[in-house]
């Protein structure tokens, strides 16, 4: 794989480099609530202005699904990028429009300058080759070379992520350098216990990664609203919580699976519920075992915690992607508080995958420097770890 050193050794004073960066940041109301994806983009944004090239960043924000819709504009993107660069950062009105082209002829060496979200064009997500292909020779035309540093995007097949790679000299970035060494060292060279948890809303996304980590895990601890899937397929009646039914039988073979191999998947023993996910809502914590017809699960409960804690405490690797709870919400917080502090105090490895555990490591206010490595892309490592072609990757082989 080509590396930004390769090119930096080439030179690029005076060339244009169309930077594709991953900042898909939360935002409410306008306002950035988490800048690491920003801040991770740094690096190989700031090495190519000092080395002169005329840096153009793209990205997408949310799905506006191909359409100009003014919340997703990337506009507070810039605004934060330039403070952090200590340097402004125009952004272009359209992503290839003439507003984009003048924006180009305006850079002069060692500036910085972002397109529009590249979502707002159909092309950049279409299944059409031909519609994609031809927006991604619209980009490859503002640019003279090409480096892939949205590791969180990797693993889609879209315009600015493969397609200008395949037409344009091309490199890896600063950030999907660094989240690929990281990765690699689970999937090649894992010191054990290996412990993974996984969390986050939705069992249907993990399904893959878990069957493909059942080989390689020695536990595997699963909260976060997944939960109440694997809580249903063990029998239990998990009241109005998040529950995928179409998935329960798959669950339940995964649990089969994981005792045949003897590896471990520790659930859930207590959970906080209450009768509405919001902030006025009361909690209340009960056994997993118990939970009432009328209330769902918004967290793990302080008996789980404890048992999660004890589970990490001799692990010598950890690989966590997905919140335990709605950790957004202060009264069902503790949750992924509790675990994050577990992994936190491990010794050896930790890496956390994704962007919303990294965002609550960030905005619960635990150390970023107590873990090894806080990656920027949740689906994109899940389908590292998982094993799976990454097209982004892939594009930067040749
Ligand atoms: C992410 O937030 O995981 C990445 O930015 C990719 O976004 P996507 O899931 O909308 O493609």
């Amino acid at each position: 794989m080509r590396t930004l050193d390769d090119l930096l050794r080439e030179g690029v004073a005076g060339r244009t480099v169309l930077v594709r960066s991953d900042l898909n940041v939360p935002l409410d109301n306008g306002r950035i609530t988490d800048d690491g994806r920003i801040r991770a983009s740094l690096p190989t944004i700031t090495e190519l202005a000092a080395a002169g090239a005329r840096v153009l960043v793209c990205a997408h924000l949310g799905r506006p699904k191909g359409q100009v819709k003014p919340e997703y504009s990337l506009a507070p993107v810039a605004e934060r990028l330039a403070e952090l660069l200590g340097q402004p950062v125009p952004i272009a009105p359209d992503v290839v429009g003439d507003g984009a082209r003048a924006t180009v002829a305006a850079l002069s060496d060692g500036d910085v300058a972002l397109l529009e979200n590249v979502r707002f064009e159909p092309g950049e997500t279409s299944k059409d080759s031909a519609e994609l292909g031809a927006f991604a020779d619209q980009l490859a035309a503002l640019a003279d070379c090409y480096v892939d540093d949205a590791f969180g995007a990797v693993h889609r097949a879209h315009a600015s992520v493969s397609g200008v790679a395949e037409r344009l000299p091309h490199a890896a970035g600063r950030l999907v350098l660094a989240e690929v060494d990281m990765l690699r060292r689970l999937t090649e060279d894992v010191t054990r216990p290996y412990v993974v948890v996984l969390g986050g809303s939705k069992v249907s996304d993990k399904l893959g990664v878990i069957s493909a980590l059942l080989g390689k895990v020695d536990r595997l601890l699963i909260g976060g609203g997944m939960c109440f899937t694997f809580l249903a397929a063990q029998g239990l009646d998990v009241g109005k919580s998040l529950l995928e039914t179409d998935r329960v039988d798959t669950v339940r073979g995964i649990l089969d699976d994981a005792a045949e191999r003897g590896v471990e998947i520790a659930l859930p023993v207590d959970v906080v519920v209450a009768d509405a996910v919001s902030a006025d809502a009361t909690p209340a914590v009960v056994p997993a075992a118990a939970i009432p017809a009328d209330r769902l699960g918004l967290d793990i409960g302080p008996e789980t915690v404890a048992r999660f804690a004890q589970l990490l405490g001799d692990a010598n690797t950890v690989f966590w992607n997905g919140p335990m709870g709605v950790f957004e919400l202060a009264q069902f917080a503790a949750g992924t508080r509790g675990v994050a502090e577990a992994i936190a105090a491990v010794d050896g490895t930790t890496v956390v995958g994704g962007g919303d555990s990294a965002a609550a490591v960030r905005l619960l206010g635990i150390g970023e420097d107590r873990f090894t490595h806080i990656s920027t892309g949740g689906g994109a490592s899940l389908e590292y770890l998982e094993g799976r072609v990454l097209p982004g990757l892939a594009a930067l082989e040749d």
